[in-house]
């Protein structure tokens, strides 16, 4: 898929509203550091779109971003974070939960995962949660460049393992590194197809 154009639409608090479910949406999440900002401005080829910073926490709120005109990519904040208060923790929680679970024109959720670590508890808790509410997700494989293909086919693997303690079978993975743009052909393939099949939620006029 040729991106033509990604804009930033909207940042929103909790309180805020969210643009109308008009659209295929696409929203980014995983532990703070993990490369959600980095992948977004890779994947649209333009460096300064989402904020990134070696100091986690940078995204702070939910970011929409409108690509092509046509679907939405959506920048969370990390979880994880550990310099973040334990109130602003717990709201944060149940605002992105709130939004995971309601969110009616979210197609998937990207789940990434930093490919140089071991399973991670929190990753896996956080899949854990997404299969048992049914909400679609994938796992993305972050900063590849940063150590040998083997290194991180491994990590994949174990990853992988792990996931078959809660789910049958383990949802698609990508590999993928903002450095490189390894994995955006296939990310981008992969949001073309389901955005081609997308059918926006009717209104309520006709029930
Ligand atoms: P928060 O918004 O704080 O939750 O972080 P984030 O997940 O959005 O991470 P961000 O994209 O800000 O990246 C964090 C750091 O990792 C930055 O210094 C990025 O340059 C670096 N980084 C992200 N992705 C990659 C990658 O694929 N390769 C390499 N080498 N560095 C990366
Ligand atoms: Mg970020």
């Amino acid at each position: 898929m040729q991106i033509r154009s990604a804009e930033f639409k909207c940042s929103n608090t909790r309180t805020d509203k969210l643009p109308l479910p008009e659209l295929p949406e696409y929203a980014f999440i995983g532990r703070s550091n993990v490369g959600k900002s980095s992948l977004i401005n890779m994947l649209t080829q333009k460096k300064g779109l989402a904020k990134t910073s070696q100091t986690p926490g940078k995204t702070q709120l939910i970011n929409h971003f409108l690509i092509n005109e046509d679907w939405y990519l959506v920048d969370l904040p990390g979880y994880g974070y550990a310099r973040a208060s334990k109130t602003n923790r717990g709201e944060w929680e149940r605002f992105i939960r709130y939004y995971l679970k309601n969110r009616e024109n979210l197609q998937c959720v990207f789940v990434l995962i930093d490919s140089r670590l071991e399973p991670q508890k929190v990753d896996k808790d956080f899949c854990a949660w997404l299969g048992e509410h049914g909400i679609p997700f994938v796992l993305v494989f972050t900063k590849a460049d940063k150590q040998s293909r083997l290194k991180t086919e491994q990590s994949v693997s174990k990853f992988k393992k792990a996931m078959l303690e809660y789910f049958e079978e383990v949802p698609p993975q990508f590999i993928t590194s903002s450095e490189s743009k390894n994995g955006r052909e296939e990310v981008l393939a992969f949001i073309h197809d389901i955005n081609a099949r997308f059918i926006p939620p009717t209104s309520n006029n006709n029930a």
